[in-house]
C-alpha cells in the first residue's frame, strides 16, 4: 500500500488552522449595494425578480441608506428610475432629477454613507439605449457630450464617485475632463471596463425599465467570447483615467477579474449582477440550495480571483450574516 508522505491535509484538521491557512475572505469592506430610486412618497416596489429589492422613493432610500449605514456598509451605488423619460434621457442631467434630487437627500442625512452613481442613459430614454440614437444605432460621440453633463449634475448634487457603465468609446476620458474643467478633479471614476453584453442582467432591467424597446446592446457591451479584448478596455480606461477597473458580470467572468488583477495594478471591482443573485434566491426558495453557503462561497471566488470590492445585491444579507444574525 502506497503511503503518502506528503498531507495538505494536516492543514485542514479543523476550523482554527483553516482559519490560519485561510487566503481570502468576503468581509464588509468588500461590499457596495445597489439600490433603485424612483418617484413618489412612502413607496416600495418589490422587485419580482430580486427577493429583498425594491424601487424606493427618495424618502424610504433614506432610510434604507441609514440602516446600512448602520450594519457598516462603506458604500451604495444608485441607479434612478425617472418620473418621465424621452430621446435623449433628459431626466438623468437634470438637476432636479430623480438622482440628483436622491443624492442631495442621501448626503444630508447620512453623510458617512459613500455614494456611488452609475452613469447611464438606459433607464432614462424612451427607447432604452444607453445614448443617443442616429442612424439606428447608439451615436458614440454625441453620447461622450450628454455624459460629461450627467456626471456634473450627479457631482453638483454631492456624488463621492461616479461609475460610468454604458460602454461608449472614450467616455473615461470625457468624463475626466468635464470633471475636471468644472472643479471636480477629486472625484474618482469607476469604469465598468469590461462589460459584457449579458443575458444575466434580466432581472435588472425589469428593476430599473430599462430594457431595449428595440435591438439589443451588442453593438456597445462586449461578445461574451472574448477575454484579449477586456483586457484592451481596460488599458484605454486606464489611460484615459479611470481610478478603479470594473468586470461585469463575475461569476461567469472569474477568469476576465484574474487576467485583469494580474495585468494591472488599480484596484479591481467585481459586479454580481442581477441574474447570478437571483438564480442563488429561486433556488433557496425551492429548497435545493443552502442560500448564505452559496452566496459567500461565490462571493469569495470573485475575491479570489482577485477583485478588490464587489457590488452585490446581497451586501444587506452579508452584512447581517456577518454579524451572525
Ligand atoms: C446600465 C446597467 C445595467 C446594469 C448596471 N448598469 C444594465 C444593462 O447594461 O443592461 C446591470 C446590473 C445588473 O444586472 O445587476 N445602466
Amino acid at each position: 500500500m502506497f503511503t503518502p508522505y506528503y498531507r495538505p491535509r494536516r492543514l485542514r484538521k479543523n476550523e482554527n488552522i483553516r482559519r490560519l491557512v485561510r487566503e481570502n475572505s468576503v468581509t464588509l469592506d468588500d461590499l457596495i449595494m445597489p439600490l433603485f430610486v424612483t418617484e413618489g412618497n412612502n413607496l416600495m416596489n418589490p422587485i419580482s425578480s430580486m427577493p429583498g429589492n425594491h424601487q424606493l422613493s427618495i424618502d424610504l432610500l433614506v432610510k434604507e441608506v441609514q440602516e446600512l449605514h448602520s450594519l457598516g456598509i462603506p458604500a451604495i451605488i444608485l441607479f434612478g428610475i425617472p418620473g418621465q423619460k424621452d430621446a435623449i434621457g433628459s431626466d438623468a442631467m437634470s438637476q432636479e432629477g430623480i438622482i440628483q434630487r436622491a443624492i442631495r437627500e442621501l448626503k444630508q442625512a447620512v453623510p458617512g454613507m459613500y455614494v456611488i452613481t452609475d452613469v447611464c442613459f438606459c433607464e432614462y430614454t424612451d427607447h432604452g439605449h444607453c445614448g443617443v440614437i442616429r442612424n439606428g444605432g447608439v451615436d458614440n460621440d454625441a453620447t461622450l457630450e450628454m455624459l460629461g453633463k450627467q456626471v456634473i449634475s450627479h457631482a453638483r448634487a454631492g456624488a463621492d464617485m461616479v461609475a460610468p457603465s454604458g460602454m461608449m468609446d472614450g467616455m473615461i476620458g470625457a468624463i475626466r475632463e468635464a470633471l475636471d474643467q468644472e472643479g471636480f478633479s477629486e472625484i474618482p471614476i469607476m469604469s465598468y471596463a469590461a462589460k459584457y453584453s449579458s443575458a444575466f442582467y434580466g432581472p435588472f432591467r425589469e428593476a430599473a425599465g430599462s430594457a431595449p424597446q428595440f435591438g439589443d446592446r451588442r453593438a456597445y457591451q462586449m461578445d461574451p467570447p472574448n477575454a484579449r479584448e477586456a483586457l484592451y478596455e481596460v488599458e484605454l480606461d486606464i489611460n484615459e483615467g479611470a481610478d478603479i477597473i470594473m468586470v461585469k458580470p463575475a461569476l461567469s467572468y472569474l477568469d476576465i477579474i484574474s487576467k485583469v488583477r494580474e495585468q494591472v495594478n488599480l484596484p479591481v471591482a467585481a459586479y454580481n449582477v442581477s441574474g447570478e443573485f437571483s438564480m442563488v434566491k429561486a433556488a433557496a426558495q425551492l429548497g435545493w440550495i443552502d442560500e448564505k453557503k452559496v452566496a459567500l462561497e461565490m462571493l469569495t471566488s470573485m475575491k479570489r480571483a482577485g477583485a478588490d470590492m464587489i457590488l452585490t445585491y446581497f451586501a444587506r444579507d452579508v452584512a447581517k450574516w456577518l454579524q451572525g444574525s
